[in-house]
């Protein structure tokens, strides 16, 4: 598959670039959960240990830059902001010296990355200190620019963004390109986008449809059937008329509904909602009960699909060839209505199992994913990046990657 989807992609990797004992500029995400100064899940730190193994292999000089959360100017906490963690456990898993910088600009980081030896990383201390980054100032670009002699990219997380670190100091090189998690994101993404295995079943959840509306019109030209659950199903449901009790809808958002029930309908693709809900008072409540959709009480709220739904939904995900998930089904962080969640995920691990390509994303499908007690691996692929994935499905500009266009 890589050779395959490697010549449509017209950026270079690190095998055109094949750098060896120079001083590489790598931008990674290393955006993780922070609480109390603790790092809470090292996903996005693993994801991007490939690239650094294959440059420090290579006798390489590795200046490392990332940002961690969004520090507001005059409010770096560094419990909340401090990559000093990061540094930590890149020492612990990378055999090879890890040096932490204070600061990413001025005297220190200048020194620091003078005095970097070949096979060593510096990691310098979150980028977003300065609001430089997030505006995309070009002398915080210049100087950036500055700390290396060939750029590589690998924040994949953060290819929708123009910021100084990824669209403003790709400029200024001319040796430049994507590291092996870009590639293997966007592999990946372009794979389950254009395979003509079918049918393509699209899965999506979460509490608001104004959230999914592009991605759901995104998704329409390629998809042969449209699972919707989640309180946005609600809003569905509501379109067709059908009284949700006091369901979460967006009255507003009637028209957009009934906008993509045409398109779907013009292009043959179903759209499936949920049969049955388990409703409550509140999310709170374990007085719970599973209603047909006709029979939501006026004073009841949808919390859940129901369990037909879930057989239904299960059903057409074990008839798929390729699956894309995207939000929960219902409030899975009560553990009384986590069914139907935990249900799909079983179902996508069963057709990945026997053969489909599934591919989730999003930080509410992985936590879903983590608290039904699975790990990313009964997934064919699932993604770092959260806004740059539906970015990258919905065909938005990645500003980040056009700058590294050969
Ligand atoms: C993410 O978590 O999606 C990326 O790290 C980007 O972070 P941002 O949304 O704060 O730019």
């Amino acid at each position: 598959m890589r050779d395959y989807f490697a010549k449509q992609m017209p950026y270079r990797t690190l095998t055109d670039l094949a750098p060896h004992k120079q001083r590489v500029l790598v931008r990674a995400d290393l955006n993780v959960p922070m609480l109390s100064g603790r790092i809470m899940d090292e996903v996005r730190i693993h994801a991007a240990l490939p690239t650094l193994r294959q440059l420090l292999e290579s006798g390489n000089k590795v200046v490392l830059m990332s940002h961690l959360g969004r520090p507001v100017q005059g409010h770096f906490q560094p419990a909340q902001h401090s990559l000093q963690a990061v540094a930590d456990a890149l020492s612990r898993l990378l055999p090879y010296p890890v040096h932490f910088c204070p600061t990413c600009v001025g005297k220190t980081a200048t020194q620091a990355v003078a005095a970097l030896s070949h096979g060593e990383v510096l990691l310098l201390e979150n980028l977003r200190a300065h609001p430089a980054e997030t505006n995309n100032e070009s002398a915080f670009a210049r100087t950036l620019a500055t700390y290396g002699d060939i750029y590589i990219n690998d924040a994949f997380g953060t290819l929708h963004r123009a910021h100084a670190s990824t669209a403003g100091v790709a400029k200024h090189f001319k040796q430049k390109g994507i590291g092996l998690l870009i590639q293997r994101e966007c592999e990946q993404l372009h794979y389950v986008m254009h395979k003509p295995n079918k049918p393509l079943c699209c899965l999506l959840g979460g509490s608001k449809v104004s959230d999914k509306i592009d991605l759901i019109e995104a998704l329409l030209p390629l998809a042969d059937d449209l699972l919707i659950g989640g309180a946005m199903a609600f809003s569905f449901l509501y379109a067709k008329g059908i009284a949700v009790g006091r369901s979460k809808i967006e009255a507003d958002k009637m028209q957009a509904v009934q906008k993509i029930n045409a398109q779907a309908k013009a292009k043959g693709v179903s759209i499936h909602l949920p049969v049955d809900v388990w409703v409550a008072r509140k999310p709170e409540d374990t007085n719970k009960k599973c209603v047909a959709i006709s029979d939501i009480p006026d004073d009841a709220r949808g919390f859940d699909i129901g369990t037909k739904s879930c057989q239904l939904f299960a059903r057409l995900i074990h008839q798929s060839k390729r699956i894309i998930w995207n939000g929960p089904m219902g409030v899975y962080e009560q553990k009384a209505f986590a069914t139907g969640t935990y249900a799909v995920i079983g179902a996508i691990a069963e057709a990945t199992q026997r053969g489909a390509f599934s591919l989730a994303g999003g930080g509410d499908s992985l936590a879903a994913l983590k608290s039904a007690g699975y790990d990313a691996s009964i997934l064919s692929h699932v993604s770092t990046g959260g806004g740059a994935m539906l970015a990258y499905l919905q065909k938005k500009p990645l500003p980040a990657l056009e700058a590294l266009h050969i």
